[in-house]
């Protein structure tokens, strides 16, 4: 842990911490992973998305969320007017993950793979300077937070890394629950509103 303080502290860009973080590789999360997945979007963006880990296609392209779940992320979005690949910083979306590779198996991330990287994702989030963050399902609502029941805590604005954050249902969710979306869609709107200054 004390190693991973070093690392992120030390960085002073996102290329800087991208660099550093790659470096840092716990021998068990690096076993199963092919990429390392560091972030995708638009530098400069005022909303920050973190999600919870790659999955396959995110782990072959070493790119977060460009799987189905990512699609949807996208769209969910693009709803709102922020898209990852914005000319315009004010219409940007950046995303990134709590972990950076893919868990083997694919399985949830464990709370000490959790506690591990949290310096690396502390320090993302300072260098990124977004206005606010959604944490999306429950690995960021325990990294960001210490606390998880996303079902409970979604819709609702709380503080994570010294921003105003809001957890939402992960999209991969939202794929397998569509019932779920329309309280989705009122969080997607709370961001728009907070955008706009009207939240
Ligand atoms: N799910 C996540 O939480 N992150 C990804 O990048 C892809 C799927």
């Amino acid at each position: 842990a004390a190693l991973a303080e070093r690392l992120a502290g030390d960085a002073t860009t996102l290329a800087e911490l991208a660099a550093a973080q790659e470096s840092f590789e716990p021998i068990e999360l690096r076993k199963g992973a092919r990429n390392f997945c560091f972030a995708d979007g638009r530098a400069g963006a005022r909303v920050m998305v973190i999600g919870e880990a790659p999955g396959e296609e995110e782990d072959m392209q070493g790119r977060p969320f460009v799987g189905r779940a990512g699609q949807l992320l996208d769209r969910m979005f693009a709803a709102i007017g922020l898209a990852r690949d914005a000319v315009d910083a004010e219409r940007g979306l950046y995303i990134t993950n709590v972990l950076p590779w893919r868990p083997p198996g694919n399985r949830r991330p464990e709370p000490a793979e959790i506690a591990l990287m949290l310096p690396f994702l502390r320090r993302h989030v300072e260098l990124a300077q977004p206005e606010m963050l959604v944490l999306m399902g429950n690995t960021p609502c325990i990294a960001g937070l210490n606390r998880q029941g996303i079902l409970k805590l979604r819709g609702q604005w709380v503080e994570a890394f010294g921003l105003p954050a809001l957890p939402m249902t992960h999209p991969a969710y939202l794929l397998r629950t569509p019932l779920a979306k329309r309280e989705a869609w009122g969080d997607l709107l709370s961001v728009a509103a907070r955008l706009d200054g009207t939240a």
